[in-house]
């Protein structure tokens, strides 16, 4: 297909086909997350095919997933050479190669200058899941400390971590242990400082507040960070921040967790997102485009963190071969292209494009991002910052109607993260089509 003929958008979005699916898909699936605006029928690289024949450019990948493009033919070979040999081993209950292969492979892009082990799980979630229990196991301390904003799962241990909106936790209280301290989310400061001389006094206010008025140290076995924050709005931190909490966590003998399951494998500009930053994680966990598609989770340790006795964790299909398999190209294919320098150029461009519109307009507050990890805060009105969902959403609805995939996060944040293969023209189009439809946007509000 030629590019002037991408995006192609033939009908009312959703189609008629889409809608009808869609409306009986509701009577059958239980209620999550879905948006209503498209049924998917094919994807290739950078696009979206519809059931009713419209063509999208994809600005989201799966959240985060495609980073090496959908079906990606290395992948693709990769994925059939391992069906013709197995599918399922019960990967946790007997060794095979792969296992080994992709486990050697992977802890030599993990940062940290230390030997490594790796647990591998489905998703997300299992990832976190593995890291919660070995920071237990590990310090025998009962809680766990997390940020105002963060997502780390929905399964009931991990979504004792998140907190980036309040739909995510009502009704499911009370979990284990934890407690929440603010994150450097400086456009939203909730100490209302001036981040060019705050030196991040929300890391120091941990140590001043909680640690003596909420949770001592010696009762949390681990401090758990989103490098740059994720479903929480994209909010790249204060440069100090991470670092701060890092060596807050070796200080009181706490581990540092990293969960790198939205922000891993080159989509920031970087290998892992935690190398923006002045600090070395002890557990990392990953997920959504290890596998570029296919369910795969990880939780990588120091080696001297291992559980070390059979039976305290396992799972039934975590490192399925198939999957590993997937995760074997995935990460091949990353490194021979350097998509992480791809990332980083085409993000820096995206930028600078936003940065100079949010000059021009009222509602788009704050421009954030790195690589192709791009958040896009709307408001109602720059200077009392009030959120501007409904301006998102619309954005989001016309974005839809042009042609365009996008996901929002946080309260009234477009985010933006392509498969870090989508092409010039596409990137291009794509970031043209979005600033026309704030400028409309922006202009209809005034
Ligand atoms: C940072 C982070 N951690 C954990 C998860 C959970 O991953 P999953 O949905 O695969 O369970 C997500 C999902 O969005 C995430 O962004």
């Amino acid at each position: 297909m030629k590019v002037k003929e991408i995006p192609s958008i033939k009908t009312s979005v959703p189609g008629p086909k889409s809608a009808s699916i869609i409306e009986e898909a509701k009577k059958y699936l239980v209620t999550t997350t879905r948006f209503s605006y498209i049924v998917i029928a094919k994807m290739e690289n950078d696009l979206i095919f519809d059931v009713d024949g419209n063509v999208y450019i994809d600005l989201a990948a799966g959240i985060a997933v495609a980073n090496i493009g959908h079906r990606n033919p290395e992948v693709l070979a990769a994925v059939k050479a391992q069906l013709e040999k197995y599918i399922h081993t019960g990967p946790h209950d007997w060794f095979d190669e792969i296992q080994l292969e992709y486990a050697k492979k992977l802890v030599k892009y993990i940062p940290g200058q230390f030997d490594k082990k790796v647990f591998y799980a489905n998703s997300g979630t299992e990832s976190v899941e593995a890291a919660i229990k070995i920071a237990r196991w590990n310090k025998k301390r009962p809680l766990i400390l997390a940020f105002y904003g963060a997502f780390h799962g929905r399964s009931l241990g991990s979504l004792t971590l998140t907190a980036s909106k309040k739909a995510h936790r009502r009704y499911f209280y009370p979990y284990y242990l934890s407690v929440h301290a603010p994150y450097a989310y400086c456009y939203r400061c909730p100490f209302k400082l001036d981040p060019s001389n705050c030196n991040a006094y929300c890391a120091d206010f941990i140590e001043e507040w909680i640690f003596e008025k909420v949770a001592p140290p010696e009762d949390i076995a681990a401090i758990i960070a989103e490098p740059i924050q994720g479903e929480g709005g994209y909010v790249v931190p204060h440069p100090l921040f991470i670092e701060k909490i890092a060596k807050m966590a070796k200080k009181y003998d706490m581990l540092f967790i990293v969960d790198e399951v939205q922000t891993g494998f080159a989509r920031t500009g970087k290998m892992f997102s935690i190398e923006h930053f002045n600090a070395v994680q002890d557990i990392i966990t990953v997920a959504k485009s290890i596998a570029n598609g296919f369910p795969l989770g990880a939780t990588v340790i120091r080696s001297d963190l291992d559980f070390g006795y059979e039976g305290a964790h396992s799972s039934t299909f975590g490192g399925n071969a198939v999957s590993l398999a997937a995760a074997n190209a995935t990460l091949d294919y990353i490194i021979k292209h350097r998509l992480w320098e791809r990332a980083a150029k085409l993000g820096d461009q995206a930028l600078k494009i936003f940065n100079e519109l949010k000059d021009e307009t009222e509602i788009l507050g704050d421009v954030r991002g790195k690589g192709l990890f791009i958040g896009l805060e709307f408001v109602k009105n720059k200077d009392t910052k009030e959120y501007g969902t409904e301006e998102r959403d619309k954005i989001t609805e016309l974005a839809y109607k042009k042609g365009l995939v996008v996901l929002p996060a946080g309260r009234s944040v477009l985010r933006l993260a392509p498969p870090l293969t989508i092409t010039d023209e596409n990137w291009d189009y794509a970031l043209n089509i979005l600033v026309e439809i704030i400028k409309e946007v922006d202009k209809k509000r005034t």
